[in-house]
């Protein structure tokens, strides 16, 4: 008999993780406390963007084998239970704040049946598992705890889950691995690398992980600062040093850096506990790298005063990118916003186009004038920002956008545009990290 599986928090991570389990020939049942975002998906809608997912969910909905509930009772079938709720910051502190997880577990915990297994997949501070199990051994004595992190990017979700580069599962005994085997069977028989650890390397895993990526992209930034004030160029240099296979050219394009729901809180939140466990100094670094990180919001307003002069009031300017990251629609601690709200801030007139992101980052800002259209977006300004790496943006021909602007001068925040092209349109071209 197949194993019964549910998910627990059906956000980004657990729609994904549901669906996709549910390919492999599972029965999924997935609960979330928000009634509208079940309702969208036992319809076979996705409630946010992701490329293929949508097609995925609705294809698996029509098997039968996938639903969706806000009712905790329909897991009790299920001898696996995968917690996918999210671990945010804390509003007054660094710390990831547990509310969801806690509450999740104790939910969950009257409808567990014998041997039942709840895995954790979200991120959560290294020793939650462990608090989690001793929860657990007094509330549901007859069911185990394992993690499992998730390394799932945005815009490759699927691929993410069901292709991972690795699975990595904490476990306190034999039993529990071979129950995450099963589940995983089809996935490991593919190849993917399974490796065994105790509970909080489990946990740790996945922040090191995420700490060692931003650590990378604050590095590329840090020598962008240095370029410019050196006369170099960054994008060089990484295509230099991203030759050497130790160091490698993923993760090395210099910047506005790092955004969205994981990089930039999980750093913080692994501050937050390392300096609880008396183990601050060893992480001290990352303070830097999140220090570096903000800086290069501040450096691109600056190149844009370089431009317009100090007061901005007088000025259009266009920003092509609302979300963290292009594929996505999440504008979670987006650089791209960030930098667009400062600026409007400044006195600056700002107009937003984003291809998938506008309508998440209105609710938050609602104050920002946005452009569904690229061309409208663009009428009138005097500068054009390049924030977001949408490929839609690297495929604009600047000559045939010269007419519509008032000022010839980009902004490239990436690092990606071709500034030959845009030189060779009479456009005046500037980009972080490069002072020709
Ligand atoms: C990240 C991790 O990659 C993933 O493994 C983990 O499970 C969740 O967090 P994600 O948040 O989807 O995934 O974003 P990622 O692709 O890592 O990009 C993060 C940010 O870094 C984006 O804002 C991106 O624009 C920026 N970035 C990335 C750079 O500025 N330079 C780079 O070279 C790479």
């Amino acid at each position: 008999m197949k194993l019964k599986l549910s998910v627990i928090g059906c956000g980004y991570l657990g729609a994904t993780h549901a669906a996709c389990m549910s390919s492999l020939g599972f029965t999924v049942v997935g609960v979330d406390t928000d009634a509208n975002k079940v309702a969208m998906l036992a319809n076979g809608e996705l409630p946010f963007y992701e490329p293929e997912l949508d097609a995925l969910l609705a294809q698996e909905i029509k098997t039968g084998r996938l639903s969706f509930t806000t009712d905790f009772s329909a897991v009790q079938d299920a001898d696996v239970h995968f917690i996918c709720v999210g671990t945010p910051q804390s509003s007054n502190s660094l710390a990831a704040d547990l509310t969801y997880v806690n509450s999740a577990v104790t939910q969950l915990a009257p409808y567990l049946k014998a041997g039942a297994i709840v895995v954790g997949k979200s991120t959560v501070p290294v020793g939650t598992a462990d608090a989690l199990r001793e929860q657990l051994s007094l509330s549901a004595p007859q069911a185990d705890l394992a993690w499992n992190p998730e390394f799932l990017r945005e815009g490759f979700a699927i691929e993410d889950t069901l292709r991972p580069n690795r699975l990595v599962v904490g476990v306190t005994n034999d039993r529990a691995e071979s129950v995450l085997k099963e589940v995983y069977e089809p996935l490991l028989s593919a190849g993917v690398p399974w490796i065994r650890a105790d509970l909080p390397t489990a946990e740790l895993v996945k922040v090191a992980a995420n700490s060692f990526l931003a650590t990378k992209i604050s590095f590329i930034n840090a020598m962008a600062e240095v370029c410019e004030a050196a006369g170099g160029d960054v994008t060089v240099l990484a295509q230099a040093i991203g030759y050497d296979p130790r160091i490698g050219n993923k993760f090395l394009q210099a910047g506005i850096g790092f955004g969205g729901g994981c990089l930039p809180k999980d750093i913080r939140a692994f501050m937050a506990r390392a300096e609880e466990l008396g183990a601050m100094q060893a992480l001290e670094f990352l303070r830097e790298v999140d220090a570096i990180n903000l800086r290069a919001r501040q450096r691109v307003i600056d190149v844009v005063r370089e431009e317009l002069g100090e007061d901005l009031t007088k000025f259009r300017i266009a920003i092509l990118g609302t979300t963290f990251k292009p594929d996505s629609d999440d504008v979670r601690d987006s650089p791209a916003l960030d930098i667009a709200v400062q600026l409007r801030a400044a006195g600056a007139s700002v107009v937003v186009h984003d291809p998938k992101g506008i309508e998440p980052a209105r609710k938050r800002f609602p104050n920002l004038e946005y452009a569904q259209d690229l061309t409208v977006s663009i009428k009138d300004s005097n500068l054009l920002m390049h924030l977001t790496e949408w490929k839609e943006y690297r495929a604009i021909d600047p000559s045939s956008i010269s007419h519509l602007v008032k000022d010839k001068i980009i902004i490239d925040g990436r690092n990606l545009l071709d500034r030959q092209l845009w030189r060779a349109a009479g456009w005046k071209f500037r980009a972080l990290g490069r002072t020709d």
